[in-house]
């Protein structure tokens, strides 16, 4: 069965694709290299002993898209590629929603006009805003998210819930909490390009010297520390969750509609002090850091409640967050060996 991984190069998506070819899946990536790198792929073939099939093109092109499907009998779709820097987002929005919304519907087309069912979108946590109630679970009201990002998110969910109920098509909404770590390879991980704006990347940069302290954000926040509460979860846990989505979509023998929603974290907040803490303790090393002002656009905490993908899915995080930062510091010291 072939499954279609866009941005299958990226962070999560390569981390998937792996766990798919572990499970047996044949994996097709179209992925336009704009945040990722085509070793990666190479790498994927060394960890799995098999290379998946490969299309470097954008989304947006819906005649090379027509092609793929055209050549393969495709399943399903994990669907990663998207533009995701926050900042980002509210300089360029006309590009964020073409980019992340005109890629969905170019996907939909083929997948209506050729009766595909079995659609997993890359959704997140920051759907529910700063709710009022911890942990989150699925029924948490929803909030108009505050960066374009965020909204192109919501707005790809909602698309897909339409698709889901008129076509009577199978999908998948999994809202990521915050993913960290790396391959216990090392051979991927999340790739930094540029400065990094995500925790776990720039801990990774200032304990490698590349710089020179980590500005926390905050430490006035309501919380133990004073900082920012977030449920990190280690990559690999979280693309073992989409095999297990994606198999629970196929094994649905029904012809109505299927609308599955999980979120997906530990269930457990991390405070950003503790997240330094950890890191130092995991890899035994220095990580510099000053508190300066709250970032804004922030939220004060958030963690998951994970009941509903445990039950439903059979899944949960295994990996403890020390262990989830130790691969993030062998992976630089992949990088590292790869650069020199
Ligand atoms: N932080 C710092 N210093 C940094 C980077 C981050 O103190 O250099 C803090 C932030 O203020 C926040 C925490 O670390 O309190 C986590 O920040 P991240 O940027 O790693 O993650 P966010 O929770 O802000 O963002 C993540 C995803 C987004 C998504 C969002 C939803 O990266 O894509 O969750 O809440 F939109």
């Amino acid at each position: 069965m072939a499954i279609l991984v866009t941005g299958g190069l990226g962070y999560i998506g390569s981390h998937t694709v792996v766990e798919l070819i572990n499970n047996g899946f044949e994996v097709i990536i179209v992925d336009d290299l704009s945040n990722s790198e085509k070793f990666i792929l190479y790498n994927i073939e060394e960890i799995t002993g098999k290379r998946p099939i490969f299309y470097p093109f954008d989304l947006r092109r819906k005649e090379l898209l027509t092609q793929v499907f055209d050549a393969h009998q495709i399943e399903g779709c994990i669907n990663f590629a998207a533009s995701k820097a926050v900042g980002e987002s509210q300089l360029k929005p006309v590009d964020y929603y073409e980019n992340n919304l005109f890629s969905l519907i170019n996907i939909l087309q083929e997948f209506k006009e050729r009766g595909i069912s079995n659609f997993i979108f890359s959704s997140s946590c920051t759907v529910y805003g700063q709710a009022e109630t911890m942990p989150i679970d699925e029924n948490t009201p929803l909030k108009m998210p505050e960066s374009v990002y965020g909204k192109t998110k919501q707005m790809g969910e909602e698309i897909l819930i339409d698709f889901a109920k008129a076509y009577h098509r199978k999908i998948s909404l999994l809202r990521y909490f915050n993913p960290i770590g790396a391959h216990s390879s090392a051979l991927i991980g999340e790739l930094p390009i540029g400065v990094p704006n995500n925790l776990v990347p720039y801990v990774m940069q200032t304990a490698a010297g590349i710089r020179e302290k980590l500005s926390i954000w905050g430490d006035d926040y309501p919380t133990e520390d004073g900082t920012a509460v977030r449920d990190y979860i280690y990559v690999v846990d979280l693309a073992k969750a989409h095999v297990k989505a994606l198999q629970k979509l196929i094994n649905d023998n029904s012809d109505e509609a299927l609308i599955d929603i999980f979120n997906l974290g530990t269930g457990n907040g991390s405070s950003v002090l503790e997240v330094v803490k950890a890191f130092e303790i995991a890899n035994k090393v220095e990580v510099p850091y000053q508190i300066c002002e709250r970032r804004e656009g922030d939220i004060t905490v958030a963690y998951a409640n994970v009941d509903k993908a445990e039950k439903e899915l059979n899944w949960k995080s295994e990996t403890s967050l020390e262990e989830a930062l130790r691969t993030v510091w062998q992976w630089q010291k992949y990088l590292e060996s790869k650069n020199s």
